[in-house]
């Protein structure tokens, strides 16, 4: 039987002041003013649409990404979580996330954001190198960076991620090492910590900036950093993320542990389990502002509904669970994928044998060869029919 998971909330604000050369998500270049007040009224409109699918469940978690999220107005935030917890109910402690931009942080935005209901904010800082962010595009320096996250705490915000990239242009393994240190003197309760990715599409990718680190080099930093971030107390609980004790991201948590989640926004992904039916909807929105702009609360909204195959699942499941350095429980893929533990038994057995995967009881964990390996592991549970 599927059942129902926790439910998660994720917002989608598609506009940023520039765009990143790296960056291939659905952001879009501001011109001129933007409509924010329009899109709350849309936000909430495609919200409205989608209730039925999740009428009666409780919001475990909330996630304004982007693009900028830190370009709204305070007010308009808040206007966006009352008219959201007057249609859906909020569990109590409800993590609230904001992702921001340091080269966007006004001074009184973050009391703002704070009063609305935000109760955790995600810098994007990137690096602390003031050379590294320019040959990265990015709109701030290190002062700045370091300024925001600063008057974030002073507005009260105690819950705090960074988000740091490494193997960047010209980077070499003590600047790397140097940019979690200053990041640790920041004090945040989370990092991320990502491998640049030159991704398909974008000005990186067409035009690869010189002085990349070569793979053993990248591999060298990754090594390195992990033992910085577990020194100054960041337990690693996923591949790129690291967090203080009591402080793991209950929102990403859930997409890891195959959780539910509405999709609101433009370009935004949703993916429901829907107990009636017995079935996974994947449903994404129109990616472009102006359109969805147009059609949001509207069926012309959404860019596309797919029902998850059972034969499907057990991949979709792995390749979320075991980036979780934890794992996962077998009573989690029963009841997450609606199969029987007999449907990749084989193929467990077979990452056991080769040392990827150790079980022990009813919880299965990659081992580090299997998280080195990742993509080879959760290629033995894609469905042959
Ligand atoms: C959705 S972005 C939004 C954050 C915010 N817009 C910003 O960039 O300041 C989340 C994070 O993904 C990471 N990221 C984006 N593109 C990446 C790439 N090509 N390779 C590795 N990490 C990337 C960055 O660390 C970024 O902060
Ligand atoms: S600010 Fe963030 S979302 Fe916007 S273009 Fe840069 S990396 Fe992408």
């Amino acid at each position: 039987m599927l059942t129902p998971p926790p439910l998660s909330l994720y917002v989608h604000i598609p506009w940023c002041v520039r765009k990143c050369p790296y960056c291939d998500f659905n952001s879009h270049e501001q011109r001129g003013e933007l409509p924010f007040a329009q899109y709350v009224d849309a936000l909430l409109a495609d919200l409205d649409f989608d209730l039925p699918l999740v009428w009666g469940r409780t919001v475990h978690t909330v996630f304004f990404g982007g693009g900028t999220p830190s370009l709204m107005p305070p007010e308009q935030i808040e206007r966006f979580l009352q008219g959201a917890s007057s249609r859906l109910r909020f569990a109590p402690g409800c993590e609230i996330t904001m992702e921001a931009n340091p080269g966007t942080a006004e001074y009184g935005r973050f009391e703002g954001y704070r009063s609305a209901g935000v109760n955790r904010l995600s810098f994007g800082i990137q690096s602390f190198d003031d050379g590294c962010l320019q040959r990265l595009g990015r709109i701030h320096d290190s002062g700045e960076a370091e300024a925001a996250v600063r008057l974030a705490q002073d507005a009260g915000f105690d819950n705090i991620n960074l988000d740091l990239m490494y193997a960047l242009p010209q980077q070499t393994l003590s600047m790397a090492e140097h940019d979690l240190e200053r990041a640790f003197a920041l004090q945040p309760t989370h990092i991320s910590h990502y491998q640049l990715t030159l991704e398909p599409n974008t000005v990186f990718a067409a035009r690869p900036p010189v002085g990349i680190p070569d793979e053993d080099a990248g591999w060298d930093m990754q090594e390195r950093c992990q033992q910085l971030l577990a020194r100054a107390g960041y337990g690693q609980y996923e591949v790129s993320a690291y967090a203080r004790p009591g402080r793991r991201c209950a929102h990403n948590l859930n997409y890891w542990r195959y959780g539910d989640y509405l999709g609101i926004g433009a370009g935004a992904h949703g993916k429901l389990t829907l107990g009636h039916e017995q079935t996974i909807l994947r449903r994404w929105k129109l990616k472009h502002p102006a359109r969805y702009l147009a059609a949001a609360g509207t069926p012309d909204a959404i860019g596309g509904d797919d029902r998850i195959e059972p034969a499907r699942r057990p991949f979709e499941f792995m390749l979320n669970a075991l980036r979780l350095v934890d794992g996962f429980a077998l009573d989690d893929f029963i009841y997450g994928t609606g199969l029987p533990v007999a449907a990749i038994e084989p193929s467990l057995a077979i990452a056991e044998e080769r040392g990827w995967l150790e079980r022990e009881g009813a919880l299965v964990r990659p081992t580090e060869l299997g998280r080195r390996f990742t993509n080879d592991v959760v290629e033995l549970f894609l469905s042959e029919s």
